[in-house]
């Protein structure tokens, strides 16, 4: 395993549109163990595949619930199936580092897409899980939630 450089806002791979994945492979299998290890490393509770540099259509997340436990998906080729509400929120990005915006979502999401052993599976996901699977899904369109930010993007230091 290894803590990949991050793509950082600029870099044309964030604003391309990420290939699906037709198999896993070691090769994908270590990727997708470094994305765990580079998030975790910078805090984030998100990272996508492009934001190391790897136009594939895989994210991961990782959400602290308030039971001390956490909400981890590895999503392979997801599909946004539903969204319902709104929320608003301060949202971050680790290609944009120092900084953060407020941005509007949707409260509640399902999406489909492929685990580590490529299985479908469905996950429906409200709050913070929610806005960072729709984050993160962004991501492999070529979307930053700087483009969505109400307001000014504002440095972390002025909070
Ligand atoms: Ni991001």
């Amino acid at each position: 395993m290894a803590i990949r450089t991050i793509r950082e806002r600029g870099d044309d791979i964030l604003r391309g549109k990420a290939k699906p994945v037709a198999e896993m492979t070691p090769r994908l299998q270590t990727i997708i163990k470094d994305m765990y290890e580079t998030m975790y490393d910078s805090d984030g509770v998100g990272l996508a595949a492009p934001q190391i540099g790897i136009k594939k259509r895989v994210f991961v997340v990782d959400v602290p619930k308030e039971d001390g436990e956490s909400d981890k998906y590895t999503m392979i080729n997801p599909e946004i199936l539903e969204t319902s509400g709104e929320q608003e929120g301060f949202e971050g990005c680790l290609s944009v580092p120092g900084k953060h915006g407020m941005v509007k979502r949707p409260m509640h999401v399902k999406v489909r897409a492929q685990d580590e052993n490529m299985n479908w599976r469905e996950v429906e996901a409200e709050g913070l899980l929610a806005r960072a699977i729709l984050h993160e899904n962004d991501h492999l369109d070529g979307i930053l939630y700087t483009d969505l930010v109400e307001g000014d993007l504002l440095d972390n230091e002025e909070e």
